[in-house]
């Protein structure tokens, strides 16, 4: 095989591996992706009738604290200022999210301070207290109070996982942020912002080396093409970011995701709704969000004035054929996981990455600071050959 490592999958994860393997140790890496584009689900694309560009397996905000990753990414890319914020759409009002000071007071018509405000929803959360909660619906009762909780979370996490939150595990949320102050900005990060000209141009110069090969609509699991399973796996090591559960044939069952669809229109106007995300947590509403992608590059002057785009975004469980966005994680899930897991460390020749390898969410910069960590400490020391891959 004449290659010196296969990464399967070109998402962030994979394509840090093969910038490494390539850039950082000058070996020949060979990229491959069962998706005709590169970049996984942070490829965007520019829509064709209006130019703005789409991202195009949901919204992609980056955000890190992590030095090492924010020095790493500008090698690729610079960042425009965009700093993202959310906001709410119940019963014909638009509050600020996450439920911060703003939102309180709006949602209350009153004019609490930050001590009032906490003495308010303490009191509210109250209504359960002392209790165990064996659902989601008292847990987040107990957490921030029921009005707010009914009106900003109850029936958006119904539609996110087809099921009354009645009927979820408590454990589904640890925690529901409040902020006893007026900022909405989303992200607590220390550097947040867009690629200055899109997703796709950042990954595809990290994929841009003459020791670095990507061939795109090519299925690790179709053995007619070279790089397949069974003609790889033994040969050349192997980097492998796909569903781990379907590496192993589903032996031990197949893991469960949560995925999406998307509604996208172009609509006869410049401005649709003012911001990049509205959500809609109301009951009698079928999506969870709006996004409109103009909002997201606000200095691109070359977007057109009369039109726009935006994208309905509908959550369901994935069934076969869909694309896993995000894990379910039941009991059984994590059972399940454990095993594939003590497959994966007897697979020699194989290591396994990212979100789908780990059946983890992992945000851009955890798969990237992950990748990075994994390169040094399992990948280096056996591509320079001082050690076994493990
Ligand atoms: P990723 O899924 O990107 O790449 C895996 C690649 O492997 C895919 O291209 C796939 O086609 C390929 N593959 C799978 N099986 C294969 C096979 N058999 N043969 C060949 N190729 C195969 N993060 C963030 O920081 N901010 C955000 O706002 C968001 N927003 C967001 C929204 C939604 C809806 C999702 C689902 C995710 C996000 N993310 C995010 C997370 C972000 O998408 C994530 O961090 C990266 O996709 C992780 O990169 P990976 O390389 O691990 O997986």
């Amino acid at each position: 095989m004449n290659t010196d490592l296969l990464v399967v999958g070109s998402g962030f994860f994979g394509l840090t591996i093969a910038d490494r393997a390539a850039r950082e140790l000058g070996l020949r890496v060979t990229v491959i992706d069962r998706r005709p584009h590169i970049g996984g689900n942070a490829y965007s694309e520019n829509e064709p009738q209006t130019g703005i560009e789409v991202h195009r397996y949901g919204a992609h905000l980056f955000h890190t604290s992590n030095e090492r990753v924010w020095e790493y990414v500008n090698r690729f890319t610079t960042f425009t200022d965009y700093v993202h914020r959310v906001y709410t759409q119940h019963r014909g009002e638009v509050f600020p999210m996450p439920i911060n000071l703003g939102t309180i007071n709006q949602f209350f018509r009153s004019a609490y301070g930050p001590d009032a405000a906490r003495e308010l929803i303490r009191e509210q959360a109250g209504e359960l207290a002392g209790t165990d909660p064996q659902n989601l619906n008292d847990k987040g009762i107990q957490l921030i109070g029921r009005p707010l909780y009914e009106a900003f979370i109850k029936h958006y996490t119904a539609k996110q996982w087809q099921t009354d939150p009645s009927e979820l595990p408590a454990e589904v949320i640890s925690r529901l942020p409040v902020r006893y102050t007026y900022d909405n900005r989303y992200f607590n990060d220390t550097y947040e912002g867009l690629p200055t000209d899109g997703y796709t141009a950042w990954l595809e110069r990290m994929a841009d080396h003459p020791n670095i090969d990507v061939h795109l609509d090519t299925d690790f699991f179709d053995e007619s093409q070279p790089f397949s399973k069974g003609n790889a796996v033994g040969q050349v090591p192997v980097v492998y970011t796909g569903p781990v559960d379907r590496y192993f044939d589903y032996a031990e069952g197949a893991l469960q995701w949560r995925t999406l669809d998307f509604e996208e229109e172009v609509l006869p106007t410049g401005d649709f709704q003012g911001t990049s995300v509205m959500n809609y947590p109301d009951a009698d509403v079928p999506f969870t969000r709006i996004h409109e992608f103009r909002h997201f590059h606000p200095e691109r002057d070359w977007y057109p004035t009369d039109r726009t785009v935006i994208m309905r975004e509908f959550s369901r469980f994935a069934e076969q054929g869909d694309e896993p966005y995000y894990p379910v994680n039941t009991a059984a899930d994590r059972e399940r996981l454990l095993k594939y897991r003590t497959l994966a460390k007897q697979e020699r020749d194989v290591l396994f990455g990212g979100r789908l390898g780990t059946y983890k969410y992992l945000d851009m910069h955890m798969a990237i600071g992950s990748a990075l960590t994994m390169f040094d400490n399992r990948l280096r020391p056996f591509l320079e050959g001082s050690g076994p891959l493990e």
